[in-house]
């Protein structure tokens, strides 16, 4: 299995030993069963293979600090996430600390705002896709600070979602409307276009490695139908 890093390791005794600690600390949230058995299969793939994660720009603003632990010990044991952010947020702020105004020559606005801003979302969410579908990565995760999507009438935690029997009728749900909306059918057409065996994630950067090495998981597991590997 092509894993990059254990063969060009420095010191291959010293990554060993520090991998088998922080597999250790991995049994402490599920069975060493279920932690092995998520290891060699997220391990089975090319590195580049394992997952994508995409970061709300909210996340890099307000948990930080999780989201470089939760890389650093994914790292720690041999997978090297592909990590994808936006900023929207941060250059929102920007532009408004700058006291950033309309610009106009001969009448013509040239600086508009918000096309600027859905121009540089849309750009984002296609750089996913295109990022994603060449890939093929069996993760695609969504780090957000609620840690999963919630159904809009319970308030629950949605656990899985599946979306060969589910989709149709999630989208009638009155509560499923803007941006969870989008969120869900770009979601979708993203599983459409990978292999059965991807699923996405949403997740809070603090309980990734609980959703990515345990059965239950923490979050909400997106998948198209009944996978084979469980
Ligand atoms: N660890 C598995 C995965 O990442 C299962 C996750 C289950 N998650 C859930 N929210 N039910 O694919």
């Amino acid at each position: 299995t092509g894993r990059r890093g254990m063969t060009s390791a420095r010191s291959y005794q010293g990554d060993v030993s520090e991998k088998e600690t922080i597999v250790k600390l991995l049994y402490n949230i599920g069975s060493k069963k279920e932690v092995e058995q998520y290891l060699t299969y997220f391990s089975s793939v090319e590195s580049h293979q394992f997952a994508v994660i995409k970061v709300g720009g909210a996340v890099l603003t307000d948990s930080l600090d999780s989201l470089a632990s939760s890389l650093t010990f994914l790292n720690r044991v041999g997978l090297y996430p592909i990590v994808v952010h936006g900023a929207g947020p941060q250059l929102n702020g920007l532009l408004d600390d700058a006291g950033i105004v309309p610009d106009y020559i001969d009448g013509i606005r040239i600086t508009d705002e918000k096309t600027l801003n859905i121009a540089r979302k849309v750009f984002a969410e296609e750089n996913l896709k295109l990022l994603a579908s060449v890939l093929e990565p069996l993760k695609i995760v969504y780090l957000n600070e609620k840690g999963g999507l919630f159904h809009g009438v319970t308030k629950k935690r949605i656990d899985v979602i599946n979306l060969d029997e589910e989709y149709e009728d999630l989208m009638k749900e009155p509560w499923v409307k803007f941006g969870t909306k989008l969120k869900i059918r770009e979601i979708h057409d993203l599983l459409m276009r990978l292999p059965r065996s991807s699923s996405v994630s949403i997740i809070s950067a603090d309980h990734l490695h609980k959703e990515l090495f345990t059965h239950s998981g923490a979050g909400t597991l997106i998948r198209r139908g009944h996978r084979i590997f469980k």
